[in-house]
């Protein structure tokens, strides 16, 4: 099939890699020149593992092409998908919908032939209506079906979660696309992923509500962590025994320092928008989102805890800055305001990511970066493992202690054992586990 795809970040480079690996005909467009031109020359803008291969493979083969031009590959294509951006709107929290508008007219006066347009980006619900009315006010002539088609990926995990999905989700008003989505998607049910058929709206909603829910499930674990610190359970050993109930399920069971990451924090708030606009409030989410903003910072003040209550020109050694490993991606990542915290508490910081610290240093210059987590270490009175990246689980711990000035860890992951730890000589100080 002749697909093209309006927006080339991390979810329209991920879908046309992918699909174009099945074999279809894809073409990705972007309307940043610098990106395009890049990604011709095989260089991918994000780390995200496998994809730069995925690309190479598939331009080679004659499978994956880039361009600025969005009229030629979409006139081109029987499907295309709306991968754009939908950040946060400054100042009340609803998906800002620019992309998807702009996107939806100019592939509405593109169009040539039945064509499915399918929104792969997340959208309250009701987008796909108003894409419907856009391109049928922008063009009256276009014989377009709207779909909406929610992806699920994770960062980091992109590749494998867009090929083994639990499910696919397609929304649709139209018979007509049921056919043209099922060819796209041929490769995966036969895999027996399920392709779930269901209504536009529906779909729309299916995804803010696993989101949503994901998130929440998160932020339980977080407090039923901090009740065991108080109780003096084991959090890890909770979620085990909660999540070997399959109603539960194990999995978004892990404690931490709280989400973070360019989808649970802006489409939490945007379904909390969308509630309150609608007269029918999600409170639970609302309460997930005021908890997990507090326990950002509370995370801070767990550091100050543990070096005797006073960071006042003492070295914290950060290790990992993105909001989750395998990604570059430092949005909302817990580390900015756990670090922010103990710059205002007269800290001084030196951190360590392996992809992060490009990113970082653009958000928060008054960090010393260095190359690797023994110079973290070195002469730091503690160290805080904000994420768990596979370099920092087996870490040479006695060589850690000898670099520090002080032998304290904080492990915000709860990588590590506090046996392992503390027979080094360590303080040791972890998620929701006895000390
Ligand atoms: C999330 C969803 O998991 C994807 O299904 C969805 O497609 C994506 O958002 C999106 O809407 O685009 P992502 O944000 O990439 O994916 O990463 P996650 O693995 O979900 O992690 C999100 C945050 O939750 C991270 O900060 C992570 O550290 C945290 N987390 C996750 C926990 O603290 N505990 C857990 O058990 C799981």
């Amino acid at each position: 099939m002749k697909i093209a795809i309006v927006g080339s970040g991390y979810v329209g480079l991920v879908t046309g890699g992918c699909l174009a690996d099945f074999g279809h005909d894809v073409t990705c467009i972007d309307k940043d020149e610098d990106k395009i031109e890049a990604l011709e020359r095989g260089e991918i803008p994000i780390y995200e593992p496998g994809l730069a291969e995925l690309v190479k493979a598939n331009v080679a083969a004659g499978r994956l092409a880039f361009t600025t031009q969005l009229a030629g590959a979409v006139a081109a294509a029987q499907v295309v998908f709306i991968a754009v951006g939908t950040p946060s709107r400054r100042g009340d929290g609803h998906a800002d919908l620019r992309y998807v508008r702009d996107a939806a007219r100019e592939v509405a006066e593109a169009v040539s032939g039945f064509t499915v347009v399918a929104t792969k980006s997340t959208v309250p619900v009701g987008t796909g209506d108003e894409v419907a009315q856009i391109i049928a006010t922008t063009n009256p002539s276009a014989d377009v079906a709207v779909v909406a088609n929610p992806e699920f990926l994770r960062e980091g995990a992109a590749i494998d979660d867009f090929k083994r999905p639990d499910r696919i989700v397609v929304g649709i008003e139209d018979e007509r696309a049921r056919s043209v989505i099922s060819a796209v998607y041929r490769p995966l049910y036969l895999n027996k992923s399920p392709l779930m058929f269901t209504n536009r709206r529906t779909a729309e909603l299916i995804k803010y509500g696993a989101n949503a829910f994901l998130a929440m499930k998160i932020t339980f674990i977080n407090e039923m962590a901090d009740l065991c610190e108080a109780a003096g359970g084991n959090v890890q050993e909770v979620a085990r025994g909660m999540g070997l109930d399959n109603r539960i399920g194990g999995k978004f069971l892990h404690a931490g320092p709280g989400f973070g990451g360019s989808c649970f924090p802006k489409d939490t708030l945007a379904l909390i928008k969308i509630g309150q606009d609608l007269g029918s409030p999600m409170r639970l989410v609302e309460t997930t989102v005021s908890i997990n903003e507090q326990r950002k910072r509370a995370m801070s003040r767990k550091v100050v805890a543990a070096c005797g209550g006073e960071v006042r020109g003492k070295t914290i050694g950060v290790l990992g800055l993105t909001f989750k490993p395998n990604t570059d991606d430092m949005r909302a990542a817990p580390s900015l305001d756990i670090i922010g915290g103990l710059l205002d508490q007269g800290a001084r910081i030196v951190a360590y990511d392996p992809y992060g610290m490009a990113a970082a240093r653009g958000l928060i210059d008054t960090v010393e970066y260095v190359s690797n987590a023994y110079a973290v270490a070195d002469n730091a009175d503690a160290l805080v493992l904000v994420t768990e990246w596979d370099e920092f689980r087996s870490l040479d711990l006695a060589r850690i202690k000898t670099a520090m000035k002080a032998p304290v860890l904080v492990d915000l992951r709860n990588v590590y054992s506090h046996d392992e730890v503390t027979r080094h000589g360590f303080a040791y100080f972890s998620v929701g586990r006895p000390a």
